[in-house]
């Protein structure tokens, strides 16, 4: 929670930069993200802040290096950016239609035109990253959410790298339940792969509605992912599974790229395909689908799991 003189301090620059502010969305290790209005644009924006920076940390800020480098439309747009003190405001356009884990725990797993065409929107944003040298190496559901258009975008760059030469990084950072086995095990590993496993974890929680593995408890857990345990994948569309294979595959040699796996037949299909930018996700998730029985089972199943980290 944002300490009162820190909230105090945060608003009083974003009145200085002619911003009013609406109420906060979240707070994570690093900072908070709040939601804004802009008096010059008249609308609403979402604004993070990054406190305990020292000064002229902005240069080095790897969301706003990266996001520089990024203009994609699955991928979070970047309007603003300033320093004041010890904290670091990047002014991003507002998504109003939640996080993907949050919609996930709220209805459970998405219907599959839905997920395929998430899927396909985040792969394309990923593929994009990766041709522009940039790893985003926090990939989890919370860090993708919905515009007011239904489409997916990817958010959070706070961890991201961009690599120089080549692709192998020591930098041991980010969501440990999402975070490829051989980053846990802390050994030089090439961080496009990386994300490639990160978000082959994240499309089977959209895809089930429940985390790859069950465990009892955190250490159990990260275990498991370390030791190559088998992933279930029951009940997954077939196609989809196999797709969810190349992407978690322990060896990352094996592991496809963002390009390989866009080339998948059903990404093709645009009688599957869900259009998902026309009405926004909670109208075809009300299509059907959320029987209040298994919304509230998946509910206490991802509480249980997704709380660990
Ligand atoms: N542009 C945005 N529009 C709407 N909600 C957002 C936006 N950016 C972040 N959020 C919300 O705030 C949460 C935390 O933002 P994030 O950038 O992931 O920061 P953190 O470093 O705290 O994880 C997200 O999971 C999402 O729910
Ligand atoms: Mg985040």
């Amino acid at each position: 929670m944002e300490r009162v003189q820190d909230l105090t301090r945060i608003r009083e620059s974003l009145t200085r930069m002619q911003y009013e502010y609406v109420r906060p969305l979240s707070s994570g290790a690093f900072g908070s993200v709040h939601l804004v209005f802009s008096v010059k644009y008249q609308q609403e924006f979402v604004v993070k802040c990054i406190q305990g920076v020292k000064c002229s940390q902005i240069e080095n800020n790897p969301e706003i290096k990266s996001l520089l480098m990024l203009c994609h439309p699955n991928i979070v747009e970047m309007y603003d950016y300033w320093q004041e003190a010890d904290c670091i405001f990047i002014v991003f356009e507002y998504c109003n239609g939640g996080n993907m884990h949050d919609i996930i725990v709220e209805h459970g797993a998405l219907p599959f035109g839905s997920l395929l065409s998430y899927t396909k929107q985040i792969m394309s944003a990923i593929q994009f990253c990766h041709t522009n040298g940039i790893s985003h190496s926090d990939i989890k559901p919370q860090n993708i959410i919905i515009d007011k258009h239904g489409r997916a975008k990817l958010a959070d760059f706070g961890l991201s790298q961009i690599i120089q030469g080549g692709a192998i990084s020591a930098y041991f950072h980010g969501s440990p339940l999402s975070l490829a086995p051989e980053v846990l095990k802390k050994v030089p590993y090439d961080p496009f792969k990386a994300d490639i496993w990160s978000l082959g974890v994240t499309f089977y929680i959209m895809a089930t509605g429940h985390a790859p593995w069950k465990a009892s408890s955190r250490s159990d857990y990260l275990n498991q992912i370390v030791s190559g345990t088998e992933i279930y994948y029951g009940g997954v569309n077939p196609e989809y599974s196999q797709f969810l294979q190349y992407m978690m595959d322990i060896e990352p040699s094996r592991r496809h790229t963002a390009v390989d796996l866009l080339s998948f037949k059903m990404f093709e299909d645009k009688s599957l395909i869900k259009k998902t930018n026309s009405g926004g996700f909670s109208s075809h998730l009300c299509c059907g689908f959320s029987k209040k029985s298994k919304r509230l089972r998946f509910h206490s199943s991802m509480k249980s799991i997704l709380t660990f980290g």
